[in-house]
């Protein structure tokens, strides 16, 4: 009986071969109808002011890291060929101790003053040395002018007032400004995923796809095709992707979410999420679980975890001692529920390949940067399984770990800015 229950909740999470080719099919036809500015794409692209950079960018800057999770802001010394130095580095995390910077009960001048203190700390206090900014944002935002860019919606459970709608460097600035940082001026917000592209291309050639695979998820790229504005980068806020099939658990996750009926692909996969997920699931098995509270990366524990392991973990969650079958059952459900996520994201990588190369014979590289991806292992198998089932023979798709991707694509675009 508990088999047959454990058996069925388990199979909500397979992804065959064939809804594979489709989810990759989809991401590339739904990407095509939204650079036809089609209404009926899933996808919600943001066409960015951005170019890919030369590799000869030189001089220090202030990068900050605005993410999901973490604050981090550092200066930056870029010496051209690809090299660089990260000088000195503050970080802060939005949810500790310190404070929740990322409810409903925050204000944005609160969680724009803790930016600022956080880049203060990278810099010492100096109010004299003038610095250029690079602001890597990790949300949907549309640019409004050269150095700017306005907020759409948040995503990742960020539920702050009063910053939708609105351009989030003359934010930061007026932040600076009221502790006194006159020197700083940000002059370019790039999405996360863009960074790691700048990133990516500022040290290898031929890079034109980046992506984030950790709290959040999404990907970028640089248009090659002559028939569609050949240079500038496309966000392409991929996390948004609906036409998916959803599963019940996929579909409490999003109930439950701040913003229900949105970033369909990402609750799906994305670490912000999994957790989530994997209780839903449970929960249904075992009401009492509901309680518990952990992350993706605790389900990829979890995946990998031994019984004793387990059991202790359960244990905490006020859960009854499990026996072998829950045991076996938690592993696999933690296993397919990365696997799902790793499979996902490869289908979409595929979808984004075609597009640029066509899908007769490449080999492209990602870029790809964030927890999930750099931590879980099970993600990495999962990827190169999904690629094998979607890619034809003479077509190959190569990811990589973009080494501080945010930080160093935000020095490369304020770099760039002073160009424009
Ligand atoms: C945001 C994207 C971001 C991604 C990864 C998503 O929730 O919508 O803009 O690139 O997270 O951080």
């Amino acid at each position: 009986m508990a088999r047959n229950k454990f058996a069925e909740i388990i199979e909500t999470f397979e992804i065959d071969q064939d809804s594979l080719r489709e989810i990759a099919a989809s991401v590339r036809y739904d990407l095509e109808l939204a650079l036809s500015e089609n209404d009926s794409s899933s996808l919600q692209i943001i066409h960015t002011n951005q170019n890919l950079p030369q590799g000869n960018e030189c001089g220090k800057f202030i990068a900050l890291d605005f993410g999901g999770t973490n604050l981090r802001a550092a200066i930056v010394e870029l010496s051209g060929n690809g090299d660089y130095k990260i000088l000195r580095k503050a970080q802060s995390a939005l949810r500790s101790e310190k404070g929740d910077f990322t409810t409903a009960d925050t204000s944005c001048e609160a969680l724009f003053d803790f930016i600022a203190k956080v880049i203060g700390d990278a810099i010492e206090g100096d109010k004299n040395t003038p610095y250029l900014l690079g602001h890597t944002f990790s949300f949907p935002a549309s640019p409004c002018d050269e150095n700017d860019a306005e907020l759409k919606k948040w995503t990742k459970e960020i539920a702050v007032p009063g910053v939708e709608g609105k351009p989030v460097n003359e934010l930061l600035a007026a932040a600076l400004k009221r502790q006194g940082y006159d020197n700083i001026r940000p002059t370019a917000v790039l999405n996360d995923t863009v960074a790691v592209l700048l990133a990516a291309a500022y040290q290898n050639d031929g890079i034109h796809i980046g992506s984030i695979y950790g709290t959040g998820h999404n990907s970028c790229y640089a248009e090659i095709n002559s028939a569609f504005a050949p240079g500038k980068i496309i966000n392409l806020e991929i996390g948004n992707f609906y036409k998916i099939f959803i599963n019940k658990y996929d579909a409490i996750v999003d109930g439950h979410s701040t913003n229900p009926d949105e970033q369909r692909l990402e609750k799906m996969v994305s670490g912000c999420y999994l957790g989530e997920l994997f209780k839903a699931a449970l929960t249904d098995f075992y009401p009492g679980f509901s309680k518990a509270n952990f992350d993706g990366e605790d389900v990829s524990h979890l995946a990998l975890a031994n019984a004793a392991q387990i059991s202790l973990f359960m244990h905490q969650s006020d859960f009854p001692l499990p026996d072998d079958d829950t045991i076996s059952f938690i592993q696999t459900l933690a296993a397919k529920i990365l696997r799902r996520s790793a499979m996902i994201v490869a289908a979409s990588y595929c979808g984004i390949a075609w597009h640029l190369y066509g899908n007769s014979s490449f080999k492209a590289k990602i870029a790809v940067e964030g927890s999930l991806y750099e931590k879980v292992e099970q993600i990495k198998s999962g990827m190169a399984e999904a690629f094998s089932k979607i890619l034809d023979e003479g077509c190959q798709i190569e990811t990589f770990l973009q080494k501080d991707g945010p930080l160093l694509g935000a020095a490369l675009a304020a770099c760039m800015a002073q160009d424009k």
